[in-house]
């Protein structure tokens, strides 16, 4: 039986996933960091601190620089979402949001990201959540189960009735950690270990996932 949807934000309802790989380009540009696309790969879902540590490399700083190279990422982020309106939903997301809650089921947000809320005020679709959970909720995140479980607690649900949309390994990892089925968006390379995988949300309904991870609806 599935009661809610979980969904992440990042690369799966808006394409935000771009802003952070150009955020973190400029940064590792100006201080002379390789860093490029597919590294950023590896970046999806992840923490700002744990990403900055990845495209690091290895390479030790005093803390006051770490510090400032993450809120000079971010404020180059913030620049880009200041952008953001109701046509930079991805194809499939408002529809698919929206035929959830018609359903009488319930939709979360669960994002790493410290800027979640801004983003969904933004795309104008706050009012289709039930429960958010972002980068304030829980200390561990993903790949730690603890985002998705804050969520489905705020929702009042076991794992097992809520389905975990992602477009990170990371994510996927997270979903199967707390017991919750997924939906994984993108290659096999990154979302290859989810329940069921689709390329994105684009035509996407209610049947198509339920049909994708075996699950009688009723
Ligand atoms: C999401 C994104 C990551 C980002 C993280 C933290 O998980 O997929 O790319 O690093 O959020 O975002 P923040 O806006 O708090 O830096
Ligand atoms: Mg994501």
């Amino acid at each position: 039986m599935i009661r809610a949807f979980i969904f992440d934000l990042d690369g799966v309802l808006t394409d935000t996933a771009e802003y952070h790989y150009r955020g973190w380009k400029r940064l590792a540009d100006e201080e002379g960091f390789a860093f490029s696309r597919d590294d950023n790969e590896h970046l999806r879902g992840v923490p700002r601190r744990e990403s900055l540590m990845l495209i690091l490399k290895g390479r030790t700083y005093p803390e006051p620089k770490i510090l400032e190279m993450m809120e000079r990422k971010n404020k180059y982020y913030l620049a880009f979402i200041q952008e953001i309106t109701p046509r930079d939903l991805l194809p499939g997301a408002r529809e698919l949001l929206e035929e959830i809650r018609a359903a009488g089921l319930k939709n979360a947000l669960g994002s790493a990201s410290k800027n979640a809320g801004e983003v969904i005020e933004r795309l104008g679709i706050r009012y289709l959540f039930d429960a958010v959970s972002d980068g304030f909720s829980v200390e561990r995140q993903k790949p730690a189960p603890d985002l998705f479980l804050h969520a489905a607690d705020q929702l009042g649900l076991p794992p097992a009735e809520c389905v975990v949309v992602e477009d990170a390994a990371a994510g996927i990892e997270a979903a199967r950690a707390g017991g919750f089925p997924s939906v994984g968006l993108g290659p096999l390379e990154r979302v290859g270990r989810a329940d069921a995988i689709f390329p994105s949300l684009d035509g996407v309904h209610m049947t198509d996932l339920y049909k994708a991870l075996n699950i009688t609806s009723e």
